[in-house]
């Protein structure tokens, strides 16, 4: 028995595209399960954050790598790292080896906490836990993903156009999809939720279902729930 299915462990992975509506159903489930809950894509953020920060230019590799290995979680307000453009800066960093390679043990010493946990990205199911207990791959259209992005910028009070947000999601699709370290694509074995037209309600119901039929085709041992 492998680490990630260790006796009373549930470790979720849920990947998918930007705004796929992701993060919120990962936060619903390690609410439902009680599991600790890592957003992986704030960690991408993060080293973006830091190389901008640092007066690079936010294609310099070299920059990144070096900055990969040394930043401070703790150091970044979490409103400084969810607007519109850090999260393009974000996906130009996560397509470089060095930076990828330099975030691995992070996510793995979470993943490795004693009951399991629940963490969201775009190759949490293929590279960081193959082994996680239960797979997700949310999805969404594109259009619905723009109308979500758009009302969430809105919220924090960016002003943008859908037309613009529908092209920055195309265009970081084509990135994440594209890059040769870790793409973003399915599992083999995760379970497609498309949740385009879902609620949240809905979609955090049929996320639950999902993980309960892959506990129950891999039963826990005796004497564990
Ligand atoms: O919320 P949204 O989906 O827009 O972005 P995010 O999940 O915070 O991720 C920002 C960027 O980080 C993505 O476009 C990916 O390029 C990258 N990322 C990644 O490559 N691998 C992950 N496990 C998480 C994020």
């Amino acid at each position: 028995m492998s680490w990630a299915q260790a006796p009373g462990r549930l470790v979720i992975a849920v990947d998918g595209p930007a705004a796929s509506g992701k993060g919120t159903l990962a936060r619903r489930l390690a609410a439902h399960y009680g599991l600790p809950y890592l957003d992986t894509g704030l960690l991408y953020r993060m080293v973006a954050r830091a190389v901008l920060d640092a007066g690079h230019d936010i294609a310099d590799a070299e920059a990144a790598a070096s900055l990969v290995s040394s930043f401070d979680e703790g150091a970044f307000l979490e409103d400084s790292l969810r607007g519109r453009e850090i999260g393009e800066a974000a996906s130009v960093v996560a397509a470089m080896p060095a930076v990828r390679a330099g975030l691995i043990a992070r996510q793995r010493r979470f993943a490795g906490q004693p009951g399991g946990a629940v963490l969201d990205g775009r190759d949490i199911g293929t590279v960081i836990c193959p082994e996680a207990g239960a797979k997700l791959f949310v999805t969404a259209t594109p259009e619905v993903r723009a109308a979500r992005r758009h009302k969430e910028l809105a919220g924090r009070g960016e002003a943008a156009s859908f037309d613009g947000i529908l092209a920055d999601i195309r265009r970081r699709d084509a990135r994440d999809s594209g890059r040769s370290d870790a793409p973003l694509k399915a599992a083999e074995d995760a379970v497609i939720l498309d949740t385009s037209a879902l609620t949240v309600e809905e979609a955090a119901a049929a996320a639950i279902a999902i993980v309960e039929a892959r506990r129950r085709a891999v039963p826990a041992p005796e004497g564990v729930n």
